[in-house]
C-alpha cells in the first residue's frame, strides 16, 4: 500500500480544503447506475456471473461480487466504495473462503439470507441463521456503507474495517493476514499479547472523523472535520490506523494511527531479532542479535538462529539500549541488583537472556527459549543481555547507553531540616572535599569518554530518527484569517527570540496567541515539515500548537492561549532595571505568590513536559532556551512550556550567519555550551537550564540579579553559593523566596524543598554526564527515585579544553 504523506502533497491537499470548502461529496455523484437498489426475494438468487451490484442510495457504496484480483473464478462477496479504486473493499462475507461460479446469495422461501457456495454450505457471517419475513425484507445498503437484511447489519460483523457513523459494541476486527486483532475496540493484540489500548473501549466513529472513547478524550484525525471518506482499520502490518481519501491525488493518506513507533507492535520481527526504526512512518528494519544469524529462508524479518549452539559455559552479550518484550515466555523479576539477575538467568536453562533496566526501577526480565519482540530504543534505559557460547566470536554493535557516574557515599547530606538540628558540619566538609577531589580526577576522563559517546550517539540519531514524516497536520490559517483574529494584530502580549506575540480569536471563539517569526528559514516544505512535527508532540505540560499560517514571507504559529501568563511574572515581581522600558504597569502586590505545594507542581511539570520531548518524542528534541519566560501557568498553575522544537526553524539561518555561536539565554546556557559553543547541545544542557530555573523558582530570584545584590566577587556562582548555603552553611532559609519563607520554617514542606534542592544541585553539574537525565529528573522531584547526596557544583573543568575526537 503507499498512503505516504509527502510535505507537498499535503500542501496540495490544504489547497484543495481551502478552496473548496467543506463541499459534500453526495453534491458530486455520478449518474445513478442501473443495477438494484435492493436485494428481495424476486431477484433471488444473485449469481456472481450476473456482475449485478447492489448500490447505496447515495451511490458512495457498492456491493456484490469481486472477483479475486489474481483469479478472476474466484468471487467475494463485499461491500466497497463505488468511486474508489484502491483498497477500497470495506467488508466481506467470505474473504477467508472464496467461492466459484456456482456459488450464489439467495433469500429462501422461509426468509434465509443464504451466502450458497454451491455445495449447499452457508459462508454468510453470523452467529445464527439470518431470516425475516421474505414478503417484506429486502437486503439493503445504507448511505453509510451498513449491509442490512431484517435485524441482521453487516456493522456487527465487521472485517477489518471500521467506518465512520459505525458504532463500535464490544466489536473485534482482525487484520486480514489474520495476525493481528484489535479485539472488543480495547486490545491491539497478536494472539494472547497486548500491544497497544486507547484505555476503555472506543465506542462510536464519527462522520468527522474523530472516534468517541468512554470517559475519555476522542482521537483526532488530522483531518477532523474534512468531507473526506474515511476508514478505520487494522492494517496487516499490526496497526490500527485511520485512513483518509485524498481526491486531488487518488490515494489514501493515514492519518491516524495508534503506533507511531512501528517497533512497539508485536512480532514486526521475527524470534530472536530486533526492530529498528527506520527514520520513515511506514517501514522498519529486522537485525539479527549478535551471536545469532537471519533465517535462510525469509531473512531477519522472518527471525534468526543461533550460529553455535550452547555448550554448558555460556556468555553474555549487552545491547545497549535493546528490549525484548512482552510474551507469554517471559518471567519478570524483581532483583536487588543485576548480579542476581543473572544469577537467575544462568540457573535457568531455558533462559535465553535476560534485560535490566537502568533507571532506578532495577527491573528484571528472563527471556525464556526465544528472544522475542526486540526493540532498539534508545530512549529508555534499559540493556538486554544475550547468552550466547563461551566462543561466540560476535560482538555486540549495540552500544552507547550513558551510564550515570556512580557515586557511593555512606553519609547523605541534605540540607538542615527546619528545627535545627546542629549537624557535624566538619564532616560534611571532609566529605564534600573528598568528592570534589575525585571529581577533579574522574572529570577529565569521564568527559573524553562521553564525547565519544555523544557523537556516536549524534550520527544514530542523525541516520535513524530524523526523517520521518507525521502522518496528518495541524490547520493551515490564511493570513487574512489571522489578521481578522487578531484584529489587525493589535494586542502584543509576548515579545521574544522568535518574534512577537498578539492575542485573537478564532471564529470559533477560541482564544489563541498568534506568534509572528521573524528569520525563519528554508522554503514552505521546511516550514511545513518542522510545523507538523511540533503540532505532533501532544502532552499536558506542553503548548498546544493549533495551526500555522505561510503566506507571502509571513510566517505564523497560532497557539493555544494561556491567560495568566509566564513564571517569570509570578517569581520576579519586581521588574528588572535593564527591562524598565518595558513599562510594566501591573500592581506587584495583586500576584499571588506561588506556595510550596504549587512550586513543586510546576517542577514536575516542566520536568516532565522536557522528559517527553527528549525521549518519548520519535524524534529526539531539544528545547534549547529553558527559562522561567517559556513557562506558562494556566488557570490552575498548570505549567505549559513553549516555544519547544522553534530552534529548528532557524538552524539554518543561523548556521549561515553564524553571529552567535550560543543558542539560549545567558544566565540558563549550560557551561559546556559556554566554552565550546552549540555544537555541544545535547539533552544533558536543558538539564542543566531546567535546573537554573528549578533553583529560581525556590529562591524567587534571577540568578544574575540575585549576584548584582548579594555578593561582589567575580568568582561568584549561584549554584556553587546555594550549595554551600544549603549543605555547608546550614542556612537555607537565604537561599529561598522570602515571601514564602514562614511556610519552610514551619516545617510542613521539609520533604519537598529537600528533593528540589538535592535534584537542582545534580541538574546543575558541570559535566553533562554526571547530570541526570529528564526522567530521571522527574522521578527524583516525584520522590519515586533515591536521590544521592549531590556534589557541589561548579566551572572548573571548563578551563581544561578537552580532546576533540
Ligand atoms: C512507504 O512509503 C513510501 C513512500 O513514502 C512508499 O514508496 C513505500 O512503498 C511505503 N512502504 C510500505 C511498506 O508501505
Ligand atoms: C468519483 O470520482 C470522480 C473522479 O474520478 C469525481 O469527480 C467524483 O466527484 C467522485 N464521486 C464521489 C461520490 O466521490
Ligand atoms: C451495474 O453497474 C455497473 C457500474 O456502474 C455497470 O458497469 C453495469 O453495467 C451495471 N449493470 C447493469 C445490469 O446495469
Ligand atoms: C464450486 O465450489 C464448491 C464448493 O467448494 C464445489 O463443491 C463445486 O464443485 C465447485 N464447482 C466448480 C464448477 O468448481
Ligand atoms: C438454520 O436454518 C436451517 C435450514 O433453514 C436449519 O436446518 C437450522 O437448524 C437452522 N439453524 C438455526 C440455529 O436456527
Ligand atoms: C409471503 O407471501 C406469500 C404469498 O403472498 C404467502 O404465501 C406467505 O405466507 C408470505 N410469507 C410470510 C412469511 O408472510
Ligand atoms: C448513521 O447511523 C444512524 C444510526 O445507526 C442512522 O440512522 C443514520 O442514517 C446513519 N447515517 C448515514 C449517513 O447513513
Ligand atoms: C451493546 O452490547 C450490549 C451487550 O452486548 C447491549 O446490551 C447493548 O444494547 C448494545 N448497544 C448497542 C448500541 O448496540
Ligand atoms: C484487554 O487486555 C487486558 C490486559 O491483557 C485485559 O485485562 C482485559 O480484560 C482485556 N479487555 C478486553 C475487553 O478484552
Ligand atoms: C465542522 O465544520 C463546520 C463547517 O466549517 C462547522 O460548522 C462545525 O462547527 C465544525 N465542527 C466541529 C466539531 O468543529
Ligand atoms: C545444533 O544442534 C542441532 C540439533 O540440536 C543440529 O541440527 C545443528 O546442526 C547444530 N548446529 C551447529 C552449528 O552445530
Ligand atoms: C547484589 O545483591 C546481592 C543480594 O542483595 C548481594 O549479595 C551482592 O553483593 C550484590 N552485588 C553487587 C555487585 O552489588
Amino acid at each position: 500500500m503507499s498512503f505516504a504523506a509527502t510535505p507537498l502533497s499535503i500542501l496540495l491537499l490544504f489547497f484543495f480544503f481551502f478552496t473548496s470548502p467543506l463541499s459534500p461529496a453526495a453534491a458530486q455523484l455520478p449518474p445513478k447506475p442501473t443495477n438494484f437498489s435492493a436485494f428481495s426475494i424476486s431477484q433471488s438468487p444473485w449469481r456472481p456471473t450476473q456482475n449485478l451490484i447492489l448500490f447505496s442510495p447515495n451511490s458512495l457504496f457498492a456491493a456484490g461480487f469481486q472477483p479475486l484480483p489474481k483469479n478472476s473464478n474466484l468471487f467475494v462477496f463485499s461491500v466497497w466504495y463505488f468511486n474508489i479504486s484502491t483498497d477500497n473493499v470495506v467488508w466481506s462475507a467470505n474473504h477467508l473462503s472464496p467461492v466459484n461460479r456456482s456459488a450464489a446469495l439467495v433469500i429462501t422461501r422461509t426468509g434465509q439470507l443464504r451466502l450458497d457456495d454451491g455445495s449447499g454450505r452457508n459462508l454468510w457471517p453470523s452467529n445464527s441463521n439470518v431470516s425475516a419475513n421474505p414478503n417484506s425484507t429486502q437486503l439493503i445498503l445504507r448511505n453509510d456503507g451498513d449491509l442490512i437484511y431484517g435485524t441482521w447489519e453487516s456493522f456487527q460483523f465487521p472485517t477489518n474495517t471500521i467506518l465512520p457513523n459505525q458504532t463500535l459494541n464490544g466489536t473485534t476486527i482482525v487484520s486480514n493476514n489474520g495476525k493481528y486483532a484489535f479485539k472488543n475496540s480495547v486490545n491491539l493484540t497478536f494472539g494472547a499479547e497486548r500491544y497497544w489500548t486507547p484505555g476503555n473501549p472506543f465506542q462510536i466513529f464519527l462522520i468527522e472523523g474523530q472516534i468517541i472513547i468512554n470517559n475519555q478524550t476522542p482521537i483526532f484525525p488530522s483531518d477532523f472535520n474534512s468531507t473526506r471518506l474515511r476508514k478505520l482499520v487494522v492494517d496487516d502490518d499490526g496497526n490500527l490506523k485511520i485512513f483518509s481519501f485524498n481526491p486531488n491525488l487518488r490515494r489514501w493518506d493515514v492519518v491516524w494511527q495508534a503506533h507511531i513507533e512501528l517497533c512497539e507492535i508485536f512480532h514486526t520481527c521475527g524470534p530472536n531479532s530486533i526492530c529498528m526504526s527506520t527514520g520513515s512512518y511506514n517501514s522498519t528494519n529486522c537485525v539479527c542479535a549478535p551471536g545469532f544469524i537471519p533465517d535462510p529462508r525469509g531473512g531477519a524479518r522472518q527471525g534468526c538462529h543461533r550460529k553455535l549452539n550452547m555448550s554448558n559455559t555460556p556468555k553474555f552479550l549487552q545491547l545497549d539500549f535493546v528490549s525484548f518484550r512482552g510474551g507469554v515466555k517471559q518471567i519478570s523479576l524483581q532483583t536487588p541488583n543485576i548480579s542476581v539477575c543473572q544469577a537467575n538467568c544462568l540457573k535457568n536453562s531455558s533462559c535465553v537472556g535476560y534485560t535490566f533496566t537502568f533507571d532506578g526501577s532495577a527491573q528484571c526480565a528472563l527471556q525464556l527459549d526465544i528472544l522475542s519482540n526486540g526493540l532498539w530504543s534508545p530512549g529508555m534505559k534499559i540493556a538486554a543481555f544475550v547468552k550466547v557460547d563461551n566462543l561466540e566470536t560476535d560482538h555486540s554493535n549495540f552500544n552507547g547507553m550513558m551510564y550515570k557516574l556512580q557515586t557511593t557515599c555512606p553519609v547523605h547530606i541534605t540540607i538542615r531540616p527546619p528545627p535545627v538540628i546542629k549537624d557535624n558540619t566538619t564532616r560534611n566538609i571532609l566529605i564534600i572535599s573528598t568528592i570534589f577531589i575525585a571529581e577533579l580526577i574522574s572529570g577529565a576522563v569521564f568527559f573524553c569518554a562521553f564525547l565519544k559517546r555523544f557523537v556516536k550517539y549524534r550520527d544514530m540519531a542523525r541516520t535513524l530518527g530524523l526523517e520521518s514524516l507525521p502522518a496528518g497536520g495541524p490547520k493551515q490559517f490564511t493570513y487574512a484569517e489571522l489578521k481578522t483574529a487578531t484584529n489587525n494584530f493589535s494586542t502584543c502580549i509576548g515579545r521574544g527570540g522568535f518574534g512577537e506575540v498578539f492575542k485573537g480569536e478564532l471564529p470559533d471563539k477560541r482564544v489563541v496567541a498568534v506568534k509572528c517569526l521573524k528569520n525563519v528559514a528554508g522554503g514552505d516544505r521546511d516550514f511545513w515539515a518542522e510545523v507538523t512535527i511540533i503540532a505532533r508532540m501532544h502532552h499536558l505540560n506542553l503548548l498546544r500548537l493549533w495551526g500555522f499560517c505561510a503566506e507571502k514571507n509571513k510566517k505564523m504559529l497560532v497557539y493555544e492561549h494561556i491567560p495568566n501568563g509566564s513564571l517569570d511574572k509570578f517569581l520576579f515581581p519586581k521588574p528588572l532595571p535593564s527591562d524598565s522600558e518595558k513599562n510594566e504597569t501591573e500592581s506587584y502586590d495583586e500576584i499571588p505568590s506561588l506556595d510550596w505545594n504549587i512550586r513543586h507542581r510546576i517542577v514536575i511539570g516542566v520536568a516532565r513536559a522536557i522528559a517527553y520531548l527528549h525521549e518519548e518524542c520519535l524524534e529526539w528534541v531539544l528545547h534549547r532556551d529553558i527559562k522561567p519566560e517559556n513557562i506558562l501557568l494556566d488557570n490552575d498553575f498548570c505549567p505549559k512550556l513553549s516555544d519547544f522544537g522553534l530552534s529548528k526553524l532557524r538552524q539554518n539561518e543561523e548556521t549561515r550567519v553564524s553571529m552567535s555561536r550560543i543558542r539560549g539565554t545567558p544566565g540558563y546556557v549550560a557551561p559546556e555550551l559556554v566554552k565550546l559553543g552549540s555544537n555541544w547541545m545535547t539533552t544533558k544542557a536543558d538539564v542543566y537550564s531546567f535546573g537554573m530555573v528549578l533553583l529560581e523558582i525556590m529562591s524567587g530570584r534571577r540568578n544574575c540579579e540575585m549576584k548584582r545584590s548579594t555578593v561582589e566577587s567575580a568568582e561568584w556562582y549561584f549554584p556553587g553559593w546555594a550549595f554551600e548555603k544549603a549543605f555547608v552553611e546550614e542556612r537555607m532559609e537565604e537561599i529561598l523566596d522570602d515571601r514564602i519563607r514562614d511556610e519552610w520554617e514551619s516545617g510542613g514542606h521539609w520533604g519537598i524543598v529537600n528533593r528540589m534542592m538535592q535534584t537542582a544541585m545534580w541538574c546543575l553539574q558541570s559535566l553533562p554526564e554526571k547530570r541526570p537525565s529528564m526522567g530521571e529528573v522527574v522521578k527524583m522531584l516525584e520522590g519515586k527515585l533515591e536521590i544521592a547526596p549531590p556534589e557541589k557544583p561548579s566551572v572548573y573543568f571548563l578551563s581544561e579544553h578537552p580532546t576533540t575526537s
